[in-house]
């Protein structure tokens, strides 16, 4: 693994920092409180590449590597999460997805906008009964010959109320199993299909997380990804990449918090001296820059391997085990460090400790991780 980023790879960071600097902070704090989708933002975003990052250019990507997602990634959620994890589930799991394993057709129709950015996605695998257990899907596509007809309730969709194509994962052949499932690609809009109810949120309150319902929508066959019964190892990839999405995600609200503690310890006086001083706060800090420094290494060595066309599924899941548990001990530390201040909203640092829970819970939790793990090393 390299260590010495590119010139290509600084400039996307330092774009992607300049961004979330001018355009993202001076309104997260309201975002969050009004759970406010930042619309404007997501656009400029789409226009800046970042959410077709690795996707080829002839398809409306930026054509760029995944060490590069990382690290924009990294600056975005630095400022504002819930703009991150937008990106996040367009980049790794609509877009990718579809790069990997759609037909031409289908890239040319839906991949391009969404690569652009013109339009934005959403992945619905998760049911109000199959979270963790997501071969368990109640969701059904029954075929019809030269149509599916969808039913059933998706929960707690990323991008659910704004996007306007859906990935949906269901069940056509409950007697196969896993085997029976089948992914397609929803236009918001189709007959039968609604968006439910926005949840609301203890963090990333700036996203647009709702329920989907499904009442006899028809998906013309060719919607389908892949062959017959691929649907559920079809997601499976989706998410191998998508953790590193995640993980990003998570050690950008652990950097940001860090950074922001840093700077508070160095001017924050107690005792007649800077609080970074005392080696109560020193330590802490220590810690953290050691945790988030291991945490994107990981995350690095997720992406080369993706890049290079290896099984990403155990490093990216510990990027992601790890680096969202260093985003939550992080947080809460930094909340800590500005002692009464950090527990206000106007230091930032409260946002991130609720905004950083939710990354060991989706795309899998920390449980799951662990689950993948262990059967990675253990075979
Ligand atoms: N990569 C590739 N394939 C995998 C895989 C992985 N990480 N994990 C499982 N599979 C494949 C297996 O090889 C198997 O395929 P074959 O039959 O062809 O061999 C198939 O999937 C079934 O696997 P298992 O028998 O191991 O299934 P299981 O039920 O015991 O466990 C699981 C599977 C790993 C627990 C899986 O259900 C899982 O990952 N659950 C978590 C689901 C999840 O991450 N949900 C997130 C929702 S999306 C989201 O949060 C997006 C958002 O909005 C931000």
């Amino acid at each position: 693994m390299d260590f010495n980023l590119s010139e290509e790879q600084l400039m996307i960071q330092q774009a992607a920092r300049d961004f979330a600097q001018n355009e993202l902070f001076p309104e997260v704090i309201e975002r969050d409180r009004d759970q406010k989708f930042p619309t404007e933002q997501v656009k400029k975003m789409g226009e800046m590449g970042l959410l077709g990052m690795m996707v080829d250019p002839k398809y409306g990507g930026a054509g760029m590597d995944s060490v590069s997602y990382v690290l924009a990634m990294e600056e975005i959620a630095k400022i504002d999460a819930s703009a991150a994890v937008v990106m996040s589930v367009n980049n790794s799991l609509v877009c990718a997805g579809l790069e990997k394993f759609a037909s031409e057709e289908q890239k040319v129709k839906y991949l391009t906008p969404l690569a652009s950015g013109k339009v934005i996605g959403a992945f619905a695998l998760s049911e109000p009964e199959a979270g963790s257990d997501a071969t368990s899907q109640k969701t059904t596509a029954e075929d019809k010959g030269d149509y599916y007809l969808l039913n059933g309730i998706k929960n707690w969709i990323t991008n659910g109320g704004t996007a306007s194509y859906y990935i949906v994962i269901a069940q056509t052949d409950p007697e196969k199993k896993h085997k029976g499932i089948n992914a397609f690609i929803v236009e918001r809009g189709w007959e039968g299909f609604e968006v439910g109810v926005k949840e609301d949120k203890l963090g990333i309150r700036g996203s647009d997380t709702h329920s989907l319902i499904f009442n006899n929508v028809k998906v013309p066959k060719e919607n389908r990804i892949g062959e017959d019964g691929f649907g559920f190892n079809f997601a499976m990839a989706v998410l191998n990449g998508g953790r590193i999405g995640i993980a990003s995600q998570a050690l950008g609200i652990a950097s940001g918090a860090y950074e922001l503690a840093l700077k508070y310890a160095k001017t924050r006086k107690a005792f007649k001296t800077e609080i970074i001083n005392h080696q109560a706060i020193a330590f802490k800090l220590a810690d953290m820059a050691t945790q988030i420094t291991a945490a994107r290494m990981l995350c690095f060595k997720a992406a080369c391997e993706k890049d290079a066309g290896k099984d990403i599924s155990e490093s990216g899941a510990m990027a992601k085990l790890y680096a969202s548990q260093v985003a939550m001990d992080t947080t809460i530390e930094a909340v800590q460090i500005h002692g009464g201040y950090g527990y206000v909203k106007e230091y930032h640092v409260e946002r991130m400790m609720r905004d950083a829970k939710i990354t060991q819970i989706y795309e899998g939790t920390s449980e799951i991780q662990k689950i993948v793990i262990s059967r990675s090393i253990a075979k």
